[in-house]
């Protein structure tokens, strides 16, 4: 369809504007001129789009990210390429420490790279391309596993907001232990962690921020799958085989978050459930380990408390909580679309996951690529040419193949 075309053009080109350089290295930043860094899930997705045009781009994006892998396997939240910059400057925040010595945090986020490579060889059938990240791949979700699953009941555990990439959501005000907290209190809360953080040394055990999310393990489970996959076209059956498992442990751990009508997260030792109705309950919809019931449960959920003229809403509109200007709390994000419209097709509602990829389509050519969006009207908020939004195009492809 020309309207297609015209998106992929604004799409490369948006990609190769936030495109910078440093020595051998090469990134897209989420968004020019504000969020400079490389962000983990950022560049996981930008890897994807890069591989519909540029397979070398791609190779390069997955390869910067892999820059910052640190000695026991883990991959940070954000990368720092501008060695010099010891602190960190938010708007919110203001300055704190965020880096280390290698001039990365020692955060991660949703780890959906597995869940991306894979998708990549299906499109592009290219041995060579999983081949050189699989073992460095298989690294990260090993630890994961050995160092963000205190318990050992199979789901990780995040130990900071930004790991879920959802930094606002008041999903965590329960955790946080405050009602209608503003801006500022979030942005303090987040930093007191940090603080802690760096104070016990990073012990991550005994983290006083412990969330086993269903979005975070979803996303987990459907990339250890992924990864297994490879590993078997690889022909490296000991890791498919150790992958399997874990992920075997980890969908009926999955299963432990079911509460009445959706996927709930837990947190703290007593696993407290933080009852918010969130997109989050239907992530484990895209790790395909709900049964009928309850995906027909969740999609009645999302028919009837998720509707908006621009779905989704970061958290249903009758939560006291809901603002919809508010980062995460109630705005709508691409992103969170991508992952949930894929979670409706599993399930065959391929009407309603349509529904939300129009949505989606109309909020870009009606606002622009913007960082998110008000779900009532489909206002830009935040951040300009905002890359993400680029997961239109896997759609796209998705819906015309
Ligand atoms: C914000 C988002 C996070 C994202 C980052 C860079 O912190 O909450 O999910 O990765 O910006 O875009």
């Amino acid at each position: 369809m020309p309207q297609d075309l015209e998106i992929r053009k604004r799409c490369v080109a948006l990609l190769e504007k936030n495109s910078v350089k440093y020595g051998d290295v090469v990134y897209t930043r989420p968004s020019s001129g504000y969020y400079n860094f490389l962000w983990l899930w950022d560049s996981c997705f930008h890897t994807l789009i890069w591989s519909y045009f540029d397979i070398n781009r791609a190779l390069q994006e997955l390869e910067a990210i892999f820059c910052g892998q640190a000695p026991g396997g883990m991959l940070p939240h954000m990368i720092c390429f501008d060695k010099k910059k010891k602190l960190h400057r938010s708007p919110t925040v203001g300055e704190f420490k965020l880096w280390n010595d290698r001039g990365t945090s020692n955060l991660t986020q949703p780890p959906v790279l597995g869940f991306v490579l894979w998708r990549i060889y299906e499109n592009t059938k290219n041995v060579k391309f999983i081949e050189r990240f699989f073992d460095r791949t298989v690294e990260y979700y090993r630890a994961l596993k050995k160092e963000r699953d205190p318990d050992r009941d199979g789901l990780i555990s995040i130990i900071h907001p930004w790991e879920s990439g959802w930094d606002d959501s008041p999903r965590w005000d329960p955790v946080y232990g405050i009602k209608n907290p503003s801006k500022e209190d979030l942005a303090g809360r987040k930093l007191d962690l940090m603080n802690e953080y760096w104070a016990t040394n990073w012990n991550v055990a005994k983290a006083s921020f412990n969330v086993e999310s269903a979005d975070f393990n979803s996303i987990y489970l459907s990339s250890l799958r992924s990864l297994a996959k490879i590993a078997n076209v690889l022909n490296r059956k000991e890791e498919e085989e150790e992958l399997l498992k874990d992920a075997e442990k980890t969908a009926n751990a999955i299963q432990k978050l079911w509460h009445k009508d959706g996927y709930y997260d837990i947190f703290g030792r007593e696993e407290k459930r933080i009852e918010k109705k969130t997109p989050a309950i239907f992530f484990p919809m895209f790790a395909g380990v709900a049964n009928k019931d309850q995906a027909d449960t969740l999609i009645n959920v999302y028919r009837n408390e998720f509707f908006t003229k621009y779905p989704l809403p970061t958290i249903v509109p009758s939560d006291p909580t809901f603002d919809p200007d508010r980062y995460w709390r109630g705005t709508t994000w691409i992103n969170v679309n991508w992952f949930v419209i894929q979670s409706f097709e599993n399930y065959g509602f391929h009407n309603k996951a349509k529904n939300i990829f129009r949505k989606s389509y109309e909020l870009i050519e009606k606002s622009g690529f913007r960082e998110y969006y008000n779900p009532l009207t489909g206002k830009g908020l935040g951040a300009k040419d905002f890359c993400w939004d680029t997961l239109i195009l896997d759609l796209i492809k998705r819906k015309r193949s």
